[in-house]
């Protein structure tokens, strides 16, 4: 099972989405492994968000994800990575595909609701930036969508 990290940017806590934005990447078959809710520093913004410390909308960026808590996600499952940037749509929603999160929750580049690992190495690097080997949970889920709303 691959791992990604994804998050929930603050503006999409703040439009009540937290709990659809999981539903989501749960109705993907996609299980969530770890779970954190913070509000970032400006420390963790620049650690986080390294490669891009020095850009033109670096400060912007470092603003937005410091107003207020975001999520933090471990989701594994089969493909993980590709299916959670499948989900979340292009990084500017103005060429996200309709029915991905970006496409119904984004309202800028920066605002974009979710954030979510780029490859294999990033997403090694980013869950352990947020998480201790032993706050991430493996477990075998079990199929239970038939049984679900979702
Ligand atoms: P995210 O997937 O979190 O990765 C970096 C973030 O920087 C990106 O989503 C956007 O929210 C933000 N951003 C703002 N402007 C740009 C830009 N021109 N190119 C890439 N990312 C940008």
């Amino acid at each position: 099972m691959e791992k990604t990290f994804a998050m929930v940017k603050p503006n999409a806590v703040q439009a009540g989405l937290v709990g659809r934005i999981i539903a989501r990447y749960e109705s993907a078959r996609l299980s969530v492994v770890a779970i954190r809710f913070k509000k970032m520093t400006q420390a963790d913004a620049e650690g986080f968000y390294a490669e891009h410390v020095g850009k033109p909308f670096f400060p912007e960026l470092a603003k937005f994800m410091t107003s207020g808590p975001s999520v933090q996600l471990v989701l594994a499952g089969e493909d993980a990575i590709a299916k959670v940037r499948a989900l979340n749509g292009a990084t500017n929603p103005a060429k996200a595909e309709p029915g991905t999160i970006r496409y119904d929750w984004a309202t800028s580049m920066t605002e974009n609701a979710v954030h979510s690992s780029d490859g294999p190495e990033s997403a090694a690097r980013e869950i352990s930036f947020w998480f201790k080997p032993e706050e991430i949970f493996e477990y075998a889920a079990q199929d239970q969508r038939a049984k679900s709303v979702l």
